[in-house]
């Protein structure tokens, strides 16, 4: 996760009474790694799971779980630690915390903070999967939705009583990314954003393949960026170890080919195509069934490659393209390459970056190029440097943009 997307956020977290009170613990560690600061209010209840001192500790500041806490010199603290803050996120959010939001009760310091604050109010559910399947607990829920209160999760899986279901509480990672997307300014609401990331596999035999050093932390990076800004993405992957983006419709390919039909299944409707893998330009004509064999005194086996599709120019020579966009490393000439590959293709929007350098690594340098011409970006670090992109993108779109 990128560190000091949270910058300069100041944030309440909120634990209610609920065994995910341990997540919270890793909550707070990853918030202030992402350079927010937090300031923790508990209910009662909360404080049965995890002690304000450990809170107090992980968060750095004094933990307040009393609407009469004589530390305000005004006594109100549900007024001022609200007014302080970027947003209130409540994790855990217990049943009972999310019924009283609902009514909009306030007999304790954290309910009055909720009922008092004019920041956004974010609630992260956690609770046996009856407790969650309750239709009470459902109406609650779909009340706070409709007051604008942001509900994060449930997951779904292993809980703390033995049962399996929905009303886990959704990991600490996922609510930091939550948060992140949060804060984003919306520039792609109501887009539809399609990606291919990563390389992909061409198989010779069934043990061996052609691939490449693609690690997939660009497309990763901007699809993270476009769910950011608002929009519904969808992103085709080749082979990598990455975790999914949290909100990211994730479909995992191998070869060329089946990533040019994944795409051009899921291309209807997409507002943006964004063309990141590195994709084999051919594959062997005619894969072994079986393991090819050295044996002594035979020549090396010659292989015979067919060309692949190119999924990028098939996509942008449909009828109905989206926003095209596509990627190209090149090894020398950056700027003349870009620009002949982006006519080649038929895309508004070429980026362009030097070398396998920046393959697998966290930074990039890249230059974009377009019909006005060529930019140079600054090097930055792959997440922010795809903030900065998806900006550029939601820019042009709006625009009627040459090829
Ligand atoms: O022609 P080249 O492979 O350098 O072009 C790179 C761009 O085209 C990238 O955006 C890549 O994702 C896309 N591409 C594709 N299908 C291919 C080859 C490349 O979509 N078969």
């Amino acid at each position: 996760m990128n560190a000091g997307d949270l910058a300069g956020k100041h944030l309440v977290l909120g634990l209610t009474g609920g065994i995910a009170c341990y997540k919270a613990a890793e909550l707070t560690r990853l918030l202030l790694k992402a350079g927010a600061t937090v300031q923790v209010v508990m209910t009662e209840a909360a404080t049965q799971f995890i002690t304000p001192v450990t809170m107090q500790a992980l968060s750095g500041r004094p933990v307040f779980t009393d609407q009469w806490d004589s530390r305000m010199a005004n006594n109100m603290a549900h007024i001022d630690l609200s007014r302080e803050a970027d947003a209130i996120v409540i994790a855990p959010a217990s049943t009972d915390f999310i019924a009283k939001l609902a009514h909009g009760m306030a007999g304790d310091l954290l309910s009055t903070l909720c009922v008092a604050r004019d920041c956004p109010l974010l609630v992260v559910p956690a609770m046996n999967r009856q407790m969650w399947q309750n239709p009470a607990t459902q109406r609650n829920a779909a009340q706070l939705r409709a007051d604008g209160i942001v509900v994060l999760g449930p997951d779904s899986g292993d809980q703390a009583c033995g049962e399996v279901g929905d009303g886990r509480m959704l990991e600490p990672a996922s609510v930091h990314a939550a948060l992140s997307a949060f804060f984003q300014p919306k520039l792609l609401a109501g887009k539809r954003v399609l990606l291919t990331a990563g390389p992909t596999f061409e198989p010779l035999d069934p043990v061996r393949g052609l691939t490449n050093r693609s690690s997939g932390k660009m497309g990763f990076a901007l699809a993270r960026a476009a769910f950011e800004a608002g929009a519904q993405v969808e992103l085709i992957a080749g082979p990598t170890t990455l975790e999914t983006p949290w909100g990211i419709a994730r479909t995992d390919v191998q070869t060329a080919r089946q990533m040019h039909d994944a795409v051009l299944g899921a291309v209807s409707g997409t507002d943006i195509f964004i063309a990141v893998a590195a994709v084999s330009d051919w594959r062997v004509a005619q894969v072994s069934t079986e393991k090819i064999k050295k044996a002594a005194g035979q020549a090396a086996p010659t292989l015979q490659f067919v060309e692949n599709p190119d999924i990028l120019a098939s996509v942008a020579n449909m009828a109905q393209a989206p926003f095209c966009v596509g990627f190209a490393a090149e090894s020398h000439d950056l700027e003349r390459h870009a620009q002949e590959k982006r006519l080649r293709k038929n895309i508004p929007l070429l980026i362009g970056n030097l070398g396998p350098a920046t393959f697998g690594s966290d930074e990039n340098q890249v230059i974009l190029c377009d019909a006005q011409g060529i930019t140079h970006l600054p090097k930055a670090d792959k997440q922010a440097l795809a903030r900065t992109l998806i900006a550029e993108i939601a820019r042009r779109i709006d625009i009627a943009t040459p090829v």
